[in-house]
C-alpha cells in the first residue's frame, strides 16, 4: 500500500520546479494527478514524461474561469478532489524597495500578491465542496522568506507571510472537514522561478544565480550542505496531502536545512566556553 493510493491530487503550478517534484513524488506514491500550469510550453515538454494519465491543463491561479473549468476536467475525469497542492509562484527579483520607480510599486504588488497569495485564495474557494466531499486536504506553499528577511525582496517575503497566515485561518474555517497546512521550504535546486513582468524582470529566473554561488552561500548558511532538490521536499507534501495526516491542520512546516538555526557564539569567536570543566 502506497501513502497516496486512490488520492486525486491538483497541483498549483506543478510544470516546473517544486510542483513538478511534487507531481512525480504523488504519481510513486499511487496518486491521480492533475497540474495545473500557466505555460503551455512547460506542460508540453511533459506530455511525453507524464502520458495520459496525469491531466495537464493550462490555466492562470488568477483566473476563476480556468480554475472553474479545471474543476469541471477533474470532475469528468475522477468525479472526486482529495488534495489541492499550491506551488505556483513568482518572485520579485528581490530590487529593493527604494529601487522601484514609485508608479510601479502598485504594480509589482499587485502582480506578486495575485500570483502568489490570491491564486492560493480563489483555488481554495473553487475546489472546497470537492475537498469536504473526500474529507481532503490542502497544502500551500510559503517559504523560508516568510520567516527571516532577505529570503527575497519586500513584495516576495510579504507574500510569503501572507501565505504562513492564510493556512492558520483557513485551517479554522475548513474543520473538521479539511486539513490545512503549509510548506516553506528554503533554496530548491532547479527552481525555474520567474520574476515580476511590473519590473520587466519576467525574462529573468531566480537560477540565472550561477548554480556554484547559490551551493557556495547555501553551503555557509545550511547545517545540512546539499542543496535540496523538488523531490527531497517532496515527501513532506505527501505526508501533509494525505490521509495518514491525521494530527496537522494549521500548521507550516519550515524545512530549512538548518539554516536559520545560527552559530551564534562560535562565529562570533567565542568558542569553548567560560572556562576549563573540573576532571
Ligand atoms: N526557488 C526557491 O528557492 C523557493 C524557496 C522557497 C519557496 N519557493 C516557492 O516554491 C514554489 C515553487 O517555486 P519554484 O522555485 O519551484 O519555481 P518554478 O517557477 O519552477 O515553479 C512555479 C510554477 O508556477 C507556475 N506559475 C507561475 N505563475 C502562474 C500562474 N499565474 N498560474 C499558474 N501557474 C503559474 C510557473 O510557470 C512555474 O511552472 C513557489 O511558490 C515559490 O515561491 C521557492
Amino acid at each position: 500500500m502506497q501513502m497516496l493510493d486512490g488520492d486525486v491530487v491538483l497541483i498549483l503550478g506543478g510544470g516546473s520546479g517544486l510542483g513538478l517534484g511534487v507531481a512525480r513524488h504523488f504519481i510513486s506514491e499511487g496518486a491521480s494527478v492533475a497540474i495545473f500550469e500557466v505555460s503551455q510550453t512547460k506542460l508540453d515538454a511533459l506530455k511525453a514524461e507524464l502520458g495520459p494519465d496525469v491531466l495537464l491543463f493550462k490555466g492562470d491561479v488568477t483566473s476563476v474561469d480556468d480554475l472553474t473549468a479545471c474543476r469541471q476536467a477533474i470532475v469528468d475525469r475522477w468525479g472526486r478532489l482529495t488534495s489541492l497542492v499550491g506551488s505556483q509562484g513568482i518572485f520579485d527579483g528581490q530590487v529593493p524597495l527604494r529601487d522601484v520607480p514609485v508608479e510601479r510599486v502598485s504594480s509589482l504588488f499587485d502582480e506578486l500578491f495575485h500570483v502568489n497569495v490570491l491564486g492560493y485564495l480563489l483555488a481554495c474557494r473553487v475546489f472546497l465542496d470537492l475537498l469536504e466531499a473526500s474529507d481532503g486536504s490542502v497544502v500551500l506553499t510559503s517559504s523560508v522568506a516568510a520567516y527571516a528577511a532577505d529570503g527575497g525582496g519586500l513584495m516576495y517575503t510579504a507574500s510569503k507571510g501572507a501565505v504562513l497566515s492564510a493556512v492558520r485561518q483557513l485551517a479554522i474555517e475548513f474543520a473538521p472537514r479539511v486539513r490545512v497546512n503549509g510548506v516553506a521550504p528554503g533554496a530548491i535546486a532547479d527552481s525555474q522561478l520567474q520574476g515580476p513582468k511590473a519590473l520587466g524582470l519576467d525574462g529573468v529566473k531566480q537560477s540565472d544565480i550561477p548554480k556554484e554561488a547559490m551551493q557556495e552561500g547555501f553551503k555557509r548558511l545550511a547545517l545540512m550542505p546539499t542543496l535540496p532538490t523538488p523531490l527531497d521536499y517532496a515527501p513532506v507534501y505527501a505526508f501533509l496531502a494525505s490521509r495518514h495526516n491525521k494530527v496537522v491542520t494549521g500548521q507550516t512546516v519550515l524545512l530549512e536545512q538548518g539554516s536559520l538555526n545560527r552559530h551564534m557564539l562560535s562565529s562570533a569567536g567565542v568558542s569553548g566556553g567560560i572556562g576549563t570543566p573540573l576532571g
